[in-house]
């Protein structure tokens, strides 16, 4: 079980139940659950899809796609059946957020996955789960019997002649996986690598099949915006980035933890104030803003950014998913994009040339040059690598190594320097090597 933390900013709604025992079916009716479901049975799809549209809710697993106009590209009918996959392989580093959500309150997806498919005309939904995460199926296995005990999941749910059922399934601990068609993939059965698109999966999907996947976090924040309105929840956030979101803070703060802030809310704010500030008063060098896989900001940088899609995509980066590193004065750039590139190298599944040996050489150069074996064309070079990975691969995993190596190389590049000619690293960070290293 996580700790939980709080913040006076924060504004929970997809939290409103962690730590109120919502898991037990009983305490998540007594919490308004399955209402939302009563309600969405009662409206038309297009209904419902419209409610979600209003809310401005866009995928929390890191593209930011708007939820809605995601379902409204499903066909209203098809010669299959359609299917609504829950992303719950979380492994993007900093990301820590869809862990509470399956723990604290697992019918919030379930009911999330309801809602979805009366909006879009499934009867079947998946709720695939991280396979490091093995806790959390027993969670949710739990919840599924008791709500199909309770008549939300199964045979004519709610009494409404509809039958819709809901199954859990764990991976095997890839990050690739949580890639939206690898992970179709590996939930019909095969080894978890990307499929080509198009077609997308709104279209030809799982079996074939009409396919809506989103993250956990995204499904969780459905039956809430039935409820309240899709309005109110678009109101939190702002023009276009509606409602709040589970930020995961860590690295070098002093009250790491994930809280629900509204979107938009100042990164430096985030760091100082919720955070508590950076621990031994050090000062700030560097922010990963969403996962590893977005672009580094400099501490100038992160005092000026607030925590919104659109706000990062007008830099030409991305808001990610949700998981905020940061990074204090002592640490050495240069070991941190060899950790970095250390799990992109371990997770890339091979498909694709430029992404396995781009991966592989980076780590082996970042490795020599790390130890202070680098010479100075090291430096260009390590760039010209990842530069030629983005964009070049099979799925955005290439782009995902890529992006963080070529930012922290064009901003830090100084320290890049500091390490030539058998220096040793000039910094303090020192950190314990991941079991995959
Ligand atoms: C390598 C890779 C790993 C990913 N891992 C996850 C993940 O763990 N969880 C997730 O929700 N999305 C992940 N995504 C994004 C999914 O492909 C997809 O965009 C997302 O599940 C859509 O849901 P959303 O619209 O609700 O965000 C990953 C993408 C890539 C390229
Ligand atoms: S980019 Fe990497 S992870 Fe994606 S298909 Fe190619 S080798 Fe596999």
């Amino acid at each position: 079980m996580a700790d939980l933390v709080q913040h006076n900013d924060e504004i929970r709604i997809v939290s409103s139940r962690f730590g109120k025992g919502a898991a037990s079916i009983e305490k998540y009716i007594a919490l308004d659950g399955y209402k939302a479901l009563e309600k969405a049975l009662k409206m038309q799809p297009d209904e419902i899809v419209n409610e979600v549209k209003t809310s401005n809710l866009r995928g929390r697993g890191g593209a930011g796609f708007p939820t809605g106009m995601k379902w409204s590209f499903v066909p209203k009918t098809a010669n299959k059946p359609k299917y609504v996959l829950v992303n719950g392989d979380e492994s993007e580093p900093g990301t820590c957020k869809d862990r509470l959500i399956l723990e604290h309150d697992p019918h919030a997806v379930i009911e999330g996955v309801l809602i979805a498919g009366l909006a879009v005309g499934s009867r079947t939904g998946y709720i695939y789960i991280r396979g490091e995460y093995r806790y959390l199926v027993d969670i949710m296995r739990k919840a599924l019997d008791e709500a199909r005990a309770k008549g939300y999941v199964g045979k004519n749910i709610m009494g409404s002649g509809i039958d819709f059922e809901v199954y859990w399934h764990t991976g095997a601990g890839a990050y690739e996986v949580g890639e939206e068609s690898a992970l179709m993939e590996s939930l019909e059965g095969k080894r978890g690598i990307p499929r080509i698109r198009p077609p997308f999966p709104a279209v030809v999907g799982l079996w074939g099949g009409p396919t809506v996947i989103n993250n956990v976090e995204t499904l969780a924040s459905v039956p809430h915006i039935m409820l309240m309105g899709g309005q109110k929840f678009a109101d939190y956030g702002p023009p276009k980035n509606g409602g709040t979101r589970l930020f995961c803070l860590s690295g070098h703060v002093n009250k790491p933890g994930v809280y629900e802030l509204p979107l938009g809310y100042p990164l430096k704010k985030m760091i100082y104030d919720v955070g508590g500030g950076i621990p031994n008063g050090k000062k700030l060098k560097a922010v990963v803003p969403g996962g590893s896989s977005t672009f580094i900001l400099t501490a100038e940088e992160a005092d000026q950014m607030n925590m919104d899609f659109d706000s990062f995509a007008k830099r030409g980066e991305f808001l990610g998913s949700g998981g905020v590193v940061v990074l204090d004065e002592d640490t050495c750039m240069v070991e941190f994009a060899l950790r970095v590139m250390k799990f992109y190298q371990h997770e890339s599944c091979g498909w694709c040339i430029p992404c396995r040996e781009g991966t592989d050489w980076l780590k082996k150069t970042l490795t020599r040059f790390h130890a202070g074996g680098g010479v100075n064309k090291d430096i260009d070079n390590i760039k010209y690598l990842a530069q030629n990975m983005l964009g070049r691969t099979f799925c955005p995993l290439g782009d995902a190594a890529a992006i963080p190596t070529m930012s922290i190389v064009d901003k830090f590049r100084k320290e890049f320097e500091e390490h030539l000619e058998g220096k040793p690293c000039p910094y303090k960070m020192s950190v314990p090597e991941p079991a995959f290293a």
